[in-house]
């Protein structure tokens, strides 16, 4: 028989994402419908080594849903992944009586809360949260909707202008691992070359099919490229474009940050409360160590040690999809 759970913390660990506002307020709201005290954990894990632990109710949620960025503040906290770092945090939380952690972040959040947890009696739940969408067990992160919705409006402009001067323009889009983004806004805008990750770029293909286009006065071209593309970013992919095709009117935009900021979509927003919800169900239930996720319209729960080690695969349909549709 699990134990009885009555004082939880939340946190926000990793970089943001649009919706941990909204995850924050379904945990606390929810937390305190069923009776337990809500403990914010400010700046992810540093927050419980330096004690940084304030009470929730839920008016300190409220009006907060709309909002980008997170009330708790985020960070990458290394200290945490140390057994000193990790005894003084089981320490603080023993002080206060918090017997049930709430981790929303990615998967370097998870594998902190994985050993955490696997070294300390808490009970830890991950939701996923993160623009890039590059976690297994899960059809949503929170962010990833809003992330990807801010890159497609921001494409559509450049869009514009490059139709209005006959140019290439070659855009970054977030994603350090994960080739999502570039993926989805690049299908969206009708880009005409996506390149990810997930897949080995062949910078020649490339640029052949941009001579090709040239040769058919296809004179408009959008080449969406994520950060952590094996090639290199826009730049360097830039680089070789503007050597080969000198003649072509070449443009780089690198999107940054603006995607990881702003008001969280409806979708998000949604998730975000599903997710908070299921959480402390969760902790209540007597699960531990588990990733909330939706797969299918269904909650689905993840080892969070699976949740950190797999990633999602980028089916070939996908690809087909992005070389038929731009031609
Ligand atoms: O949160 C994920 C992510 O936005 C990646 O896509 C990106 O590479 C990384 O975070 C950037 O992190 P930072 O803001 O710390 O530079």
């Amino acid at each position: 028989m699990a134990k009885k759970v009555t004082k939880i913390g939340v946190l926000t660990s990793g970089g943001d994402s649009p919706g941990m506002n909204a995850a924050i307020r379904a945990v606390v709201r929810t937390g305190n419908y069923y009776g337990l005290e809500v403990f914010g954990i400010m700046r992810g894990y540093s927050g419980i080594i330096e004690n940084d632990i304030i009470p929730m109710h839920s008016r300190s949620v409220a009006n907060i849903i709309q909002r980008g960025g997170t009330i708790l503040k985020t960070a990458r906290c290394k200290e945490f992944f140390q057994p000193e770092g990790r005894q003084k945090a089981y320490q603080n939380l023993k002080k206060l009586g918090i017997d049930g952690l709430v981790i929303i972040g990615g998967d370097g959040s998870f594998r902190g809360a994985d050993i955490f947890s696997r070294e300390f009696d808490i009970p830890c739940i991950g939701l996923p949260g993160t623009i890039d969408k590059d976690i297994a067990g899960t059809d949503f992160t929170i962010g990833f909707d809003t992330a990807v919705n801010t890159a497609v409006e921001a494409i559509d402009k450049i869009r514009d202008t490059a139709d209005a001067h006959d140019r290439l323009f070659i855009i970054e889009v977030m994603g350090r691992d994960a080739g999502y983004i570039a993926l989805h806004s690049g299908i969206a805008t009708g880009a005409e070359h996506i390149l990810i990750p997930e897949r080995k770029t062949d910078i020649e293909e490339l640029v052949e099919s941009l001579q090709e286009k040239e040769r058919r006065k296809k004179l408009v071209n959008m080449v969406v490229v994520a950060e952590g593309d094996e090639f290199g970013g826009a730049n360097e992919v830039a680089k070789v474009v503007k050597e080969r095709l000198p003649f072509t009117d070449t443009r780089v935009c690198i999107l940054g940050h603006i995607q990881r900021g702003g008001s969280p979509t409806c979708l998000d927003r949604l998730i975000a409360s599903r997710m908070g919800y299921a959480a402390v169900e969760s902790l209540l239930e007597g699960r531990h160590n588990v990733m909330v996720g939706i797969l299918n319209n269904r909650m689905h729960y993840t080892l969070l040690e699976r949740a950190v080690k797999s990633k999602q695969k980028i089916s070939d349909e996908w690809i087909k999809i992005v070389k038929i549709l731009a031609s």
